[in-house]
Parts: structure tokens; sequence; C-alpha cells
């Protein structure tokens, strides 16, 4: 069979690629090795934590947070195979919807893994049958997984990676998770609030790195009171897999320190997969970082050849996989492609929620920017205060000359959905006196940001 285009991985840079590609007129094939599409993100990922976070959150607040409201339910218990199946029905759910669209958009879908025979030619492997297709361009975006330590391989049991810690059949009593990025915090508040030890060893002086520092700081303040125990500066060095868990050593500010555990999740961050793809019978370059080289255009060193997604430079989000899924079907159709990578939110989705977009104020100060910084705290937020949600801040960060906004910094319990007034903002060029002057309904949370932009704005 032959095609305009194949695309080979169907997770949200594959999909979303695949839709985009076909409503612009373009033949396009899909080759994905799992049954279901969605990928990471959707399957083991973004999706499935997100359902075991509300779960937990909600467990969390029947128990600790309902008797502030006057409300007195009793003995809460949980339930962990139901949380567990609600997590599986969410996924199937949105999987069916993508089969939906490649239905409804023509799109062919190829159950097996892909590899290059040449630059146009691919074979899927479906459990040892083989079949070719031949395609004029190829997209390559078959994403990342998690990263090893060499001395502690996941067992799946005792050292798991994020996808395993998704499904625990039962609550573990202690879990030591290693990194404290994205992954780490999020699963291990997952855990904590369902009555799990948790205990985080992070090898940077700070947690959550990427985000402004002192939304890093408030937030290890707060789950170090939700009962996480944080370690900072330690560097794991062993571990050894006993009867009943593991005993990890590290190197705490340079001090040999024991960590046991029950279960140890390994957040150490994610690398590109492309392994069986045989790049080189496509003549398919490697970064130096050993991610897929490209130019401005998404096009490889093989110039029928794209890749999208994780497989490239650029940080590891769906959202950016997305974007990138659309302009590169638009390259495809002739049409110009384009991502704006200076305003790509990251959120992280602890209580409260840390979401981020464009500069920190260290970074803008790095860079030798001169800076406004505004700053404005829920406690002072009507509609947060009303809710409960009082934790937490805004601030905003202006080119000092020209009030352009550089950098919009949120921990809030919504923050997540508050970032987006914020990158569009950007997104328009917009300064802080646009966000100032731009009334927002009250009471609502998002007032703490025009707050944060009217204290950034000099107001002259
Ligand atoms: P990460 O790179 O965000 O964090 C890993 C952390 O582990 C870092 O802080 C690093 O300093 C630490 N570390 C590395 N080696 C260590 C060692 N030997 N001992 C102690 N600490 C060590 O990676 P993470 O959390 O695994 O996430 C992987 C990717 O997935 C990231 O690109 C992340 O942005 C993405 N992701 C995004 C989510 C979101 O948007 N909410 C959720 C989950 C993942």
């Amino acid at each position: 069979m032959s095609y305009q285009v194949a695309i080979l991985g169907g997770g949200p840079a594959g999909y979303v690629s695949a839709i985009k590609a076909a409503q612009l007129g373009l033949k396009v094939v899909v080759v994905e090795k799992w049954k279901n599409l969605g990928g990471t993100c959707l399957q083991i990922g973004c999706i499935p934590s997100k359902a075991l976070l509300a779960s937990s959150e909600h467990y969390h607040f029947a128990k600790h947070g309902m008797a502030a409201h006057g409300i007195a339910v009793g003995d809460v218990s949980i339930d962990v195979s139901t949380m567990l199946k609600r997590k599986d029905l969410v996924i199937l759910k949105l999987s069916k919807g993508i089969e939906f669209l490649f239905k409804k958009h023509g799109i062919d879908r190829k159950f097996g893994f892909a590899s290059f025979i040449n630059p146009t030619t691919i074979e899927i492997d479906h459990e040892g049958q083989r079949e070719q297709i031949t395609a004029e361009k190829i997209v390559i975006c078959t994403g990342s997984v998690p990263i090893e330590l060499p001395f502690m391989p996941f067992d799946g049991k005792r050292i798991v990676n994020s996808e395993q810690a998704l499904s625990f059949a039962q609550i573990p009593k202690s879990l030591l998770v290693i990194g404290a990025g994205a992954i780490g915090l999020e699963l291990g508040s997952v855990w904590s609030r369902l009555g799990t030890e948790v205990t985080v060893v992070e090898f940077l002086p700070r947690i959550a790195p990427g985000f402004d520092l002192e939304i890093s700081k408030t937030l290890q303040k707060s789950l170090e009171k939700q009962g996480l125990k944080i370690h900072l500066n330690t560097k794991v060095q062993s571990a050894q897999v006993t009867d009943n868990g593991v005993s990890v050593t590290a190197l705490k500010d340079n001090i040999e320190t024991k960590f046991d555990a029950e279960i140890v999740l390994v957040g150490v961050g994610r690398k590109p997969f492309y392994e069986g793809l045989n790049l080189e019978n496509a003549g398919v370059k490697l970064t130096e970082k050993n991610r897929i080289a490209t130019n401005g255009h998404f096009q490889t060193s093989t110039p029928n050849i794209y890749a999208i997604g994780d497989v490239i430079d650029g940080p590891m989000l769906a959202h950016k996989a997305e974007e990138e899924g659309v302009a590169v079907a638009e390259i495809l159709a002739g049409k110009p492609g384009h991502v704006n990578y200076e305003v790509i939110p990251g959120v992280i989705y602890t209580a409260p929620e840390g979401a981020s977009v464009g500069l920190t104020e260290e970074a803008a100060k790095e860079a030798g920017k001169e800076i406004r910084v505004g700053k404005f705290n829920f406690q002072a937020n009507g509609r947060a205060l009303a809710a409960d949600t009082a934790e937490g801040f805004v601030k905003v960060i202006a080119d000092a000359k020209t009030d352009r906004v550089l950098g919009v910094h949120i921990l809030a319990s919504n923050a997540s959905e508050l970032i987006s007034e914020a990158v569009v903002l950007m997104e328009f060029s917009g300064s802080a006196e646009d966000l100032a002057r731009t009334v927002h309904a009250h009471p609502t949370m998002s007032e703490a940001i025009k707050n944060a932009a009217e204290a950034a704005w000099d107001g002259k």
C-alpha cells in the first residue's frame, strides 16, 4: 500500500498530526505498536496520572478538608481497584475518541512495530506478521521512555517507573521517589494522599527544576506540610532489593545516607525512543544529545523524513508535541507551519499546581534583562479565600523598558487553567499594562493575575 504521509507513532504528536494532515487533504497512515491510540500521554502518562490525582485529592479532602466546611462524612475509605478501573475507563473513552476521529477523516491505522527498510519504505511487524508500506513523506514521532538508573533496573515490583506507579494494586506502606521533577512530585503526591509514607530524594538543591525558584521553594514547603519528606542535594548511588523492599544508598551533602522503602519510583527523566526503527536504513542522523536532528522545519537529514515530539529537541511535553504535529502537517501540505517555542507553558499537577510560561525571574536576570516583577498573593483574593484555595501567588515579569510581559508564574490550586490567559497575552506580545487594564470577572482567582500585572506595570 502506498501513502502520501506515513506517521510513525500514535501519541499526541502523531494523532494530532494525522488528523490535521487528513483535514488538509493528504492520504495518511499511522503506524502504532500499541493496541490503543494516544501514546504515553494518554495510555500511561498525563491522563491516567491526572485521573489518580483527582481521585486521591477527593479522598484526601473527604478525610482532612471537609470538616472545616461543617460536613461530617464519618469513616472515609478508598477502594484502590475502583479507583484504577475508573482511570482505565477514562483512558478507554479518550482512545475511542481518537479512533472515531481517524475513521471520520479516513486515516488508515496499522497495528505493529515500524522500522525503515529505506527512506520511503516501512516494514510493520505485527506479532511476527510482516507487511511493507511506502510513503512519499514520513513523520517520526515515536516518543520517549523513562530513563533507568544503571544500578537499579526497573523490575515492575520493587523498582518501578512512572507507568508502573500508576497501577499499584495496594497502597504501599512506603515509597521512595528518586527525582523531584513532574513525575516524582505528581505520583509521590497521589500515593502520599492515599496514606503511603513518601520520601523524595533530589540531586539538585531544589525541587521542580525549570520552574521559578520561588515557586519551587513555596511548593516544597507545601508538600512537606502534606507529609512528603524531601531530601535535596542527594544523589542516589546504589540499591539493594531485599525481601521487604529496597535499601538505597545515597550521598546527601556528600554524606552517605540510607533510605529504605517498600517500593522505589525512579523519576529521573525520559529519553527519546527510536530503538528498532533502523534509522540508519533511512540516513536519519542524531544530535549530540541523541535526539533526532531536524532543521527549523522538522526535516531530518533525509529530506522526505520529518520528526516531531519527544524524539527531537525541546521539552518533552504533550502540548509541545501537538503543536509540532499541526505545524508539520501544514508544512507537508505545502503551507507555512510554525511553533512559537517562547510561549510553551509548563505545569506540575501537585496541590497547589505550579504553572509557568516564558522567562523565570532568574533566567531574565541571567540574560541581563532589566525587569519589573509584580507579585500577588492568593491570601488577598476573595474567591480563593471563599473556596479555601488561598495557597500560592502569581508573579508577572515585565521588561522594564517596554513593559512587554516576559514571563508569568503561578502557584495555585488551578494554576494549570489560570496560566492560559498569560499564554494568550504573550502570544500577542502583550504588556503588563494590557493585562492590568483587562477586566476580569469578580470574584475569580484570575483577578490575582491582573493584580500581579498591576504591580509589574509602573502605572505611568
Ligand atoms: P525531570 O527531568 O523533570 O526531573 C527529574 C529529576 O530527577 C531532576 O530534578 C533531576 O535533578 C533528578 N535526578 C536525576 N538523577 C538523579 C539521581 N541519581 N538522584 C536523585 N535525583 C536525580 O524528569 P521526570 O519528572 O522524570 O519527567 C520526564 C519528562 O516528562 C519531563 O520532560 C517532564 O517535563 C515530562 N512530564 C511532564 C509532566 C507535566 O507536564 N505535568 C508530567 C510528567 C512528566
